[in-house]
């Protein structure tokens, strides 16, 4: 499975000990950076990317991480087919999974450690759509982003 991440300067932090993580566990990991935490640069740019990355179907999920999650996430959910969440725990990232078909998960440097992050991340990746009346619901998100 082909991951996509990215980072802020603040998410960069998360994103170093994440990408290898997940290469650890046989991940096909897409960086798209940002590669140095001393260069303040600005999230949506990595988000577009991300993202690109996920509609095109190049990616299965995005990952993307800046000081909160949430300017990630307001950026990411700008593109279209993108389902992007912040979730700091992992009930949240289950649902996010089971009913939301969430295919982008965000969050923050600042706010989470990297074994947090890790744990949350792995439920994400874990957890499959239910479909059923979740599906319905999932494909009204999409009438509204073509109205
Ligand atoms: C950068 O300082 C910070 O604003 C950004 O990483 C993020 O938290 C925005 O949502």
């Amino acid at each position: 499975m082909r991951i996509a991440i990215g980072a802020d300067h603040a998410g960069f932090p998360l994103k170093e000990p994440t990408v290898r993580w997940l290469m650890e566990r046989g991940y096909d990991v897409h960086d798209v950076g940002t590669f140095d935490e001393g260069v303040s640069v600005d999230y949506p740019d990595f988000a577009a990317k991300v993202t690109e990355s996920v509609a095109a179907g190049e990616a299965t999920y995005g990952v993307l991480f800046c000081g909160t999650g949430l300017g990630m996430a307001i950026a990411a959910n700008k593109a279209q087919g993108i389902r992007a969440v912040t979730c700091h725990d992992v009930t949240s990232a289950r649902f996010a999974r089971q009913h939301n078909d969430a295919n982008v998960l965000t969050m923050g440097g600042r706010l989470a450690a990297p074994e947090l992050a890790q744990e949350v991340l792995a439920t994400f990746l874990e957890t499959r759509f239910e479909g059923g009346r979740h599906q319905r619901r999932v494909e009204e998100i999409s009438g509204l982003e073509r109205s």
